[in-house]
């Protein structure tokens, strides 16, 4: 993929045309998304969207690296970015590289995605000076979930430090961008404002350098949680639902398959076809 994007591309991508992301976890979606993102990122939300699990903390290597491959696939010009996920970076430095090191041979990836700021900045700083770009995840951070006591945004009042602070601790650890999860208008543009590397908002305002969202979620294809900030841009699971109940009246009715989706004994010989 010698024209995709690059992990340096996109930090220079600060303060300029607001960058373009969505998540992925397979081929044919990647195929879709590719032509006009900047960043396709393959979340560990692929465990609640695809696999039915009630959070993300069940996610594990394997996973991401099996959506991982199938998304490189179906890229040719996006910068393609694989979440780490919990319980496979946390314990330090060498355990985040190995498993990074893992994911990026295996699934062809040029960066990962792993939560945190303050408490991460020795593991970023670790993984960029070997070779492994990283993109910072602060704000809400969904594998805390238990810690936070649920999805809360974050960041509010005096909380609003906590988060400048990691922020600043994943930019001077050498992260190439920052996703900012559900926090205040106010504080995603003074983060933005005050860091050199993007940042890429999810319910975070436009004040951000640029956006991402779950494709299931934007799509309507998830619906099992609903947040504020993830607008529906179509209702494909409603248009799905409604062809597989047509399919199924018309198969008890015995109106599918109708004669065109018959083959007969003697070929038809349709150019192309295979009747
Ligand atoms: O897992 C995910 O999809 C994410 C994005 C929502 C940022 O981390
Ligand atoms: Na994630």
């Amino acid at each position: 993929r010698n024209t995709a994007l690059t992990p340096p591309d996109i930090a220079a991508r600060k303060s300029q045309t607001p960058l373009v992301c969505l998540t992925a976890y397979t081929t044919p979606v990647a195929r879709l998304v590719d032509p006009h993102c900047d960043i396709v990122l393959v979340g560990d939300s692929v465990g609640m969207v695809l696999h039915g699990l009630p959070s993300t903390l069940g996610v594990t290597l394997d996973m991401m690296i099996m959506h991982g491959k199938a998304v490189q696939r179906g890229l040719e010009r996006a910068l393609m970015v694989v979440d780490m996920p919990f319980g496979f970076y946390e314990e330090g430095p060498e355990q985040a590289f190995r498993n990074a090191a893992r994911v990026m041979a295996e699934t062809g990836c040029a960066a990962v995605k792993l939560e945190g700021g303050q408490s991460m900045a020795e593991t970023i700083a670790f993984l960029t000076g070997r070779g492994i770009p990283v993109m910072a995840h602060i704000g809400l951070t969904p594998q805390a979930v238990n810690a936070f006591g649920g999805y809360r945004v974050q960041g509010r009042g005096k909380d609003a430090q906590l988060v400048i602070k990691d922020a600043e601790a994943g930019a001077e650890a050498g992260a190439f961008s920052v996703v900012l999860e559900k926090i205040p208008e106010v504080l995603a543009r003074r983060i933005t404002e005050c860091v050199a590397i993007p940042t890429i908002g999810i319910g975070a305002s436009p004040a951000c350098d640029g956006q991402i969202l779950v494709v299931d979620d934007m799509l309507g294809l998830f619906t099992a949680f609903q947040t504020k900030f993830a607008k529906r841009y179509a209702e494909l699971g409603q248009m799905a639902e409604a062809a597989i109940a047509d399919y199924a009246r018309e198969v008890r009715e015995r109106r599918f398959p109708a004669p065109e989706h018959v083959f007969k004994d003697q070929s038809e010989a349709v150019p192309g076809g295979d009747a």
